[in-house]
C-alpha cells in the first residue's frame, strides 16, 4: 500500500509593487505547480499549495494559500514546511524587490525614473530539515550553462533533486504545456528527460519525491 505524504507545492510567480497599479513579475503561469499538485494527488497523497499570482484553478482537493510578494510566500513556506514531508519549489521567486513601494500612484514629472531593488530572501537557504528529513526538490530555470548552474544550485541548496529546465525556446519553458529537462540528484545521478510535456515531468517529481522520501525515513 501507497503511504501518503504530505506534499507541499509553491507555484506561479511572485509580484513585487513599486506602486499600486504597477508590479515586478516574471512570466511564471503556475502551470508545473498545478501539474505536481494533480499528479500528487492522484497518487493519493495530500497536498498544500502556495501560490503567487495566477489565473489558473487549482484542484478542490488541495488546500491553496494564496500570496503575491516573495517576502509572504517566504512567509507561508517557513510556517507550513515543518508540517511537510515533500516541498516542490516550482515557484518562480522575483530575486529582487522595489526599496520602497509608493502608496500613490507615481506620476511621471523627469525623463528619467530611477527603481531601487533589493534582494528577496531565498527561501530554499532560509530553511532547515527538522527531524522528518523533508524531501525537497527544486528547479532551475535557465538559458545557458544549464546543467552546470543546476549543479551549482542544488549543492547550495540542499535539494534533494533538481529539475533542470532550460527555458528561452519557443515551445517548451515558463507559460506553455513542455518542458525541456534534466533530473539531477543529491547522490551525483543525472537523468536527461528531453522535450515532454509538465504533465509527465509532475509525474517523474511525485514518484522520485516519493522514492527518496521512503528512502530516507
Ligand atoms: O537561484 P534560482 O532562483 O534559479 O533557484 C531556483 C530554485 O530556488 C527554485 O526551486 C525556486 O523556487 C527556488 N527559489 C527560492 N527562493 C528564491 C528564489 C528561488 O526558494 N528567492
Amino acid at each position: 500500500m501507497i503511504k501518503s505524504l504530505k506534499f507541499l507545492i509553491s507555484a506561479g510567480p511572485t509580484r513585487e509593487h513599486i506602486d499600486p497599479v504597477r508590479f515586478i513579475t516574471n512570466a511564471s503561469s503556475g502551470k508545473m505547480g498545478l501539474m505536481v499538485a494533480e499528479s500528487a494527488l492522484n497518487s493519493g497523497h495530500q497536498v498544500k499549495i502556495i501560490t503567487g499570482p495566477v489565473k489558473l484553478e487549482y484542484p478542490e482537493k488541495a488546500e491553496v494559500i494564496k500570496t503575491i510578494t516573495a517576502l509572504e510566500m517566504h512567509t507561508a513556506i517557513m510556517q507550513n514546511f515543518p508540517e511537510c514531508d515533500v516541498l516542490v519549489m516550482t515557484a518562480a521567486v522575483c530575486d529582487f524587490r522595489p526599496v520602497k513601494t509608493s502608496i500613490n500612484k507615481i506620476h511621471k514629472s523627469d525623463e528619467t525614473f530611477i527603481l531601487r531593488l533589493e534582494r528577496n530572501p531565498d527561501i530554499l537557504l532560509s530553511i532547515r530539515r527538522s527531524e522528518k528529513k523533508q524531501t525537497i526538490i527544486g528547479f532551475a530555470a535557465e538559458t545557458n550553462d544549464v546543467i552546470v548552474s543546476a549543479k551549482r544550485k542544488l549543492e547550495k541548496k540542499r535539494m534533494d533533486m533538481i529539475v533542470a529546465n532550460e527555458v528561452g525556446g519557443k515551445d517548451y519553458g515558463f507559460a506553455v504545456e513542455h518542458i525541456k529537462a534534466t533530473l539531477l540528484f543529491r547522490d551525483g545521478e543525472k537523468r536527461e528527460i528531453g522535450r515532454c510535456r509538465k504533465k509527465d515531468i509532475a509525474e517523474m517529481i511525485v514518484n522520485e519525491a516519493t522514492r527518496i522520501h521512503n528512502k530516507t525515513n
